[in-house]
C-alpha cells in the first residue's frame, strides 16, 4: 500500500494531501465528526483556502475529548488531555523518535510548544491531524490497554491506517514506524480562555 500512496502524486500539496488522508479507512469521521463550531469559522471561503487564520470556541471541549477545526483545508485536532493522560506523557520518552520535539522545530513544533505536552496549556493539544509519513489521517485510539495493532501496553493515542504509524497523547510519533516526525503543531494562540486562534500566534 505504501507503494501505490509514495507514487500518487506530490504529496506535499495540501489538497492533494487531503484527498490521500480522506482515502483512508476510517479517516472519514475525523472531520465529519467534528463540526459543532462550524459557525465559529470567521473568515470566507475563500480566504480560509488561502491559509487565514480560524477561530475555535473550545468552551464545550471537556477532559478527554477532541475537536476538529479546518485549517488550509487541513483537520486540526484540539484535545484536552486528562490528567491520567498527560501522567502517562514522560513514561513514553524512551519509546519514541523525538521526544524532545528537536527535528524540524520551525515547520512542526513552535517554541511555545516545545516542551513534554507539546502545548501551550498543560491540557490542551493542538495537532495537525494529518501523518508525517504520507498524509493519512490517523485514528483516534484513545482508550489504553490491548486492542488490535497496537502494543498490550498501549497507553493511549494514535494510530495511522495506512502504514501503522503510532503517535501518543502528544503527537509524537513512536520509534521505527514510517512516520519519520511528529504530528505538526500549528501556529495558534489563545483569544482568551475559551477561543483559540489557529493559524497565527502573535494576536493576544
Ligand atoms: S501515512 Fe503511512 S503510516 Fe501514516
Amino acid at each position: 500500500m505504501s507503494e501505490t500512496l509514495a507514487h500518487s502524486g506530490n504529496v506535499d500539496d495540501s489538497k492533494r494531501t487531503w484527498l490521500i488522508a480522506t482515502s483512508c479507512a476510517g479517516a472519514v469521521g475525523g472531520i465529519a465528526a467534528v463540526v459543532p463550531f462550524v459557525s465559529s469559522f470567521q473568515p470566507s471561503e475563500k480566504a480560509k483556502a488561502a491559509g487565514a487564520a480560524v477561530e475555535a470556541d473550545i468552551s464545550a471541549l471537556k477532559p478527554g475529548e477532541k475537536m476538529t477545526v479546518e485549517w488550509r483545508g487541513k483537520p486540526v485536532w484540539i484535545l484536552r488531555r486528562t490528567p491520567e493522560q498527560l501522567a502517562e506523557l514522560p513514561k513514553n520518552d524512551s519509546l519514541l523518535a523525538d521526544p524532545k520535539s528537536e527535528r524540524k522545530q520551525s515547520e512542526l513544533t513552535p517554541a511555545y510548544a516545545r516542551n513534554e505536552n507539546r502545548s501551550i496549556k498543560p491540557d490542551t493539544l493542538v495537532v495537525v491531524g494529518i501523518c508525517t509519513h504520507l498524509g493519512c489521517s490517523p485514528s483516534d485510539k484513545f482508550q489504553p490497554g490491548a486492542q488490535p495493532s497496537l502494543p498490550d501496553d498501549w497507553p493511549g493515542g494514535w494510530l495511522c491506517p495506512c502504514h501503522g504509524s503510532t503517535f501518543d497523547m502528544a503527537g509524537r510519533v513512536y520509534k521505527n514506524k514510517p512516520a519519520p516526525d511528529n504530528l505538526e503543531v500549528p501556529p495558534h494562540v489563545y483569544l482568551s480562555d475559551t477561543r483559540l486562534l489557529i493559524g497565527e500566534d502573535k494576536k493576544a
